[in-house]
């Protein structure tokens, strides 16, 4: 690394470029107080790439045509990934013991054992979407009678690829309850590696894909019972929250449900065809 690395910044002129590709194509707003952040999270693709300098960077982006082939990357860089197990506790309280039972009463689940469809639109590291996983399989193993299947999208592959892989520090699976944890996590065979997996029973239940919450439509089924759109929201601007919304409550089933972070319900308020079911949680 060249001693002059950590001093280098981004001209304005190559800052706004990505900022607006930024902005247009995945939704993220880069106001000028991001811009130190952004150049701490560009260095190490500066680094990588074998380049001098962040307007190198830049140059490599829009005059040398390798925008495409470093889009995930930059992507990578710009996102917040911040998440944890049971995070905001409240919705999979909800979850088992309002929103399940009244799913598996709905018309089109009167079956033997109805099968519920879950979405974790933004879903990191999978954290979230493995809580389902254990909620869910919890009811299950005390006699509730349906099936589930969990999909995990997020627009950054580097989180989708963790994800897969369902290994935690044990600092982060500490936030799991107990009992639960004994049952879904196994830990890692040697201890000082302070890491365990989540069980294959609960893997094979969750699957992880890319997915752009700005895509103008994508290839998910239209009958989802809960999406989870959790801290996500906070990083677009109004019309494309709106837009983002409005696009993932096609995807639910009459009488599914929408789940959004605590500080994200002011998105939803108004969107036609949807009922506010508490702060956070709406009802197609
Ligand atoms: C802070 S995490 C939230 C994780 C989880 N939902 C939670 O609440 O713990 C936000 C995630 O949204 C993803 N994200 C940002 N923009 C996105 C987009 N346009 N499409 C899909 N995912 C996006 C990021 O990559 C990041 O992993």
């Amino acid at each position: 690394m060249s001693s002059g690395l950590l001093t280098d910044t981004l001209s304005e002129r190559h800052f706004r470029s990505i900022a607006e590709v930024i902005e247009t194509q995945v939704g993220i707003q880069l106001p000028a107080t991001k811009r130190t952040m952004l150049e701490g999270r560009l260095r190490k693709r500066v680094r990588a790439l074998r380049l001098d300098t962040l307007d190198d960077y830049g140059r490599h982006l829009f005059d040398r045509g390798r925008l495409a082939d470093e889009f995930v990357h930059l992507v990578d860089c710009v996102t917040t990934n911040k998440t944890d197990f049971f995070r905001e506790p409240a919705h999979f309280d909800l979850l088992r013991t309002k929103l399940v039972p009244k799913l598996c009463a709905l018309p089109g689940h009167r079956g033997e054992r109805p099968l519920l469809k879950i979405w974790s639109s933004a879903a990191s590291t999978g954290a979230e979407a493995y809580t389902l996983a254990m909620v869910l399989q919890n009811l299950i193993a005390e006699g509730g009678r349906f099936d589930y299947a969990i999909l995990g999208t997020d627009i950054s592959t580097e989180v989708l690829r963790l994800a897969s892989a369902g290994i935690y520090s044990d600092e982060m699976l500490e936030a799991i309850p107990a009992a639960t944890r004994r049952r879904y996590v196994m830990a890692a065979r040697d201890p000082a590696r302070q890491q365990g997996r989540i069980v294959p029973e609960l893997r094979r239940r969750v699957r992880f894909q890319r997915l752009n919450l700005m895509d103008e439509r994508y290839a998910i089924d239209r009958d989802v019972d809960v999406v989870f759109c959790r801290n996500v929201l906070i990083y677009f601007d109004r019309p494309t929250q709106r837009a983002v919304l409005e696009r993932l409550a096609a995807h639910l089933r009459p009488g599914g449900y929408l789940v959004v972070g605590h500080s994200e319900s002011m998105s939803v308020a108004g969107l036609p065809g949807l009922t506010q079911v508490t702060s956070t949680v709406f009802r197609r």
